[in-house]
């Protein structure tokens, strides 16, 4: 069988244009997944997850407003105005009984969604994330740092990330994907990094959605994972009915991208499980 290419799309939903990567399924389609990367990153992260899909699944990675090629409409992020995007996105290619995978900030947008949406949504993976909001502590973190990106720009913020998220054995041996989280960051504007921080620093707690999740649940931590804490992803699994808990050796905070032999693995099994669903009109 020919090899099914990922292609680019943009799609203008109210005051944004969204942009995103899409791997058609080879088959009838039964199953959408749609992949929502983490601050301050993009699309490009889950190349290797959209590659290696099931051939009867649609893939589907966005761009977060404001974040990668989608621009940034009226400028003023919250995670609730990101979960909106998304159903405005699913509304307008009609996508049912989708899958959503969320790595850090992407995750913190899927519990969002699961409270606006839950109809929609027939899987959810939370990767590397967490349900609680920020304490005063962490909020006062996020206003230094865009203190730090006004006054330095992005470049040490890069560095200073990537020093944070990757595992040590990953900053030896994964140049890729440590340069493709350079550029990620770096392709952000200013605007949208501070901006965005502000959203994390915004977010609510969705804790009270965990124990209503209905579908199946996939919960994914990377061992030396420094951002977000075993407590607070065993606290999701434990109140998720009948999710499935998973650490990750040798992964901190990407282990999509440092290990995605690993990753994709979990993820298969995962998709296996989910029952057939829809169909992509994009
Ligand atoms: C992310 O990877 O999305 C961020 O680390 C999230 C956060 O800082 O809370």
């Amino acid at each position: 069988m020919a090899e099914r290419l990922i292609k680019s799309n943009k799609l203008r939903i109210g005051d944004v244009s969204l942009s995103y990567h899409i791997k058609k399924a080879a088959t009838q389609p039964e199953k959408t997944i749609i992949f929502l990367h983490g601050f301050p990153f993009n699309k490009n992260m889950w190349r290797q997850q959209l590659s290696a899909l099931p051939d009867n699944c649609t893939g589907i990675a966005l761009d977060i407003r404001g974040h990668g090629n989608s621009t940034s409409g009226h400028g003023f992020f919250s995670i609730d105005v990101f979960a909106k995007d998304l159903r405005a996105f699913v509304k307008h290619l009609n996508l049912d009984n989708i899958v959503i995978c969320g790595l850090s900030m992407g995750g913190y947008i899927a519990l969002r969604c699961y409270q606006l949406f839950p109809e929609r949504i027939a899987g959810i993976v939370l990767c590397a994330t967490q349900s609680k909001a920020d304490d005063d502590a962490g909020k006062q973190k996020r206003f230094d740092s865009i203190q730090a990106v006004l006054s330095h720009g992005r470049r040490p913020f890069a560095i200073g990330f990537v020093e944070k998220v990757f595992a040590p054995a990953s900053l030896q041996k994964e140049s890729e994907a440590i340069a493709l989280i350079k550029s990620s960051i770096r392709r952000n504007s200013i605007n949208s990094i501070c901006a965005t921080l502000l959203a994390l620093a915004a977010r609510t707690d969705t804790s009270v959605v965990l124990p209503e999740i209905k579908c199946p649940a996939l919960v994914i931590r990377g061992k030396e994972d420094r951002i977000v804490s075993l407590a607070d992803m065993q606290y999701l699994a434990k109140e998720i009915p009948g999710s499935r808990f998973v650490e990750m050796d040798d992964c901190g905070h990407l282990p999509n991208l440092e290990a995605p032999e690993v990753f994709n693995s979990l993820l298969h099994d995962f998709l296996a499980a989910i029952p057939a669903a829809s169909v992509v009109e994009a």
